[in-house]
């Protein structure tokens, strides 16, 4: 739908005046800027004494009539009447996802289905309110970690702690994990990881929001993606789940000299680091 912008420029003690005019004639929104409402930098501020009214029109007419009896009410006042380029936000913001490709994996959203590479294994994930689309950095950090274990443990099981979206234990077991569980604290998390595996086609991995001490036995691979300061809470949780590997992730580099200090105190080993940019993979063996 197009839309009109009728910009006016009047003394600011003819601001009230103006804008139930600008209202009458049908105007759908209002800005004010005036000495009440403080102006952002990068926008036109008023000139000394005065208001800048912005009001957006569906119809030009009804904004060219609004600007007739302004001008005779307040002769003097300044008046820009503009197109409003409409922007469709609802599918705006999809261009700001992008798809990655790590190792033999590929993660993008379900849009790119059509477009993504066949001789990757690709998940799809819809960018809804969980974490994990695999473009941020701690995402694809524990994306490789995954690729590279699942490379020489076939059937493997995986437990991924605070799974998001769930994409890296979709991750494990397009990759041929055997047992894989996936445990968020968030419910809505886990309601979206279940309808991103039904969208991926993905069957048997186990998702749910338990505790950590409702899990049973242990795991080849345990992957946990959260902040530094949980991942310290909740390391004499996670560390008795690790059977061969731990990858922590969600860790900046300052902090990964503590988180893994905390799994080193639980008798793990450390195996090593990588780092994008501030942010850093941390590897334990068990
Ligand atoms: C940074 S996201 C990681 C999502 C996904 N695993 C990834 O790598 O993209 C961290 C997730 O951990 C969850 N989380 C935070 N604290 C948790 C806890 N104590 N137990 C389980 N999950 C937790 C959050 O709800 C969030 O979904």
């Amino acid at each position: 739908m197009a839309w009109y912008s009728l910009t006016v420029d009047v003394p600011e003690a003819e601001s009230e005046l103006v804008q139930s005019v600008l209202y009458d004639y049908g105007a759908a929104g209002l800005e004010v800027r005036d000495s009440a409402n403080k102006t952002v930098a990068t926008v036109r501020a008023p000139g000394a004494g005065e208001a800048i009214l912005i009001a957006y029109f569906e119809d030009k007419e009804d904004a060219a009539n609004a600007q007739v009896e302004i001008t005779e009410r307040i002769p003097g006042s300044r008046f820009a009447l503009e197109d409003v380029v409409e922007r469709d936000w609802s599918t705006e913001w999809r261009s700001q996802i992008k798809s990655v490709t790590i190792g033999r994996l590929w993660v993008g959203p379900p849009w790119e289905k059509a477009t993504a590479p066949k001789d990757k294994v690709c998940i799809f994930v819809e960018p809804k309110m969980a974490f994990g689309t695999g473009d941020h950095p701690t995402t694809s950090l524990c994306l490789k970690a995954v690729d590279t274990f699942m490379a020489t443990h076939e059937g493997a099981s995986v437990l991924d702690v605070g799974t998001g979206t769930g994409v890296l234990a979709f991750a494990a077991k397009k990759l041929g994990a055997g047992r894989c569980v996936g445990v968020d604290n968030d419910a809505t998390s886990v309601e979206l990881a279940k309808e991103c595996a039904q969208e991926n086609g993905i069957d048997g991995v186990e998702l749910s929001a338990r505790t950590l001490q409702d899990i049973e036995g242990q795991f080849d691979l345990v992957l946990a993606n959260i902040l530094a300061n949980t991942l310290v809470e909740l390391a004499p949780l996670i560390a008795p789940k690790v059977k061969q590997r731990l990858v922590l992730a969600g860790v900046l580099v300052p902090q990964a000299e503590e988180v893994t200090a905390a799994f080193v105190a639980q008798g793990l080993e450390h195996a090593g680091n990588e780092i994008i940019g501030e942010w850093i993979r941390i590897e334990l063996t068990a």
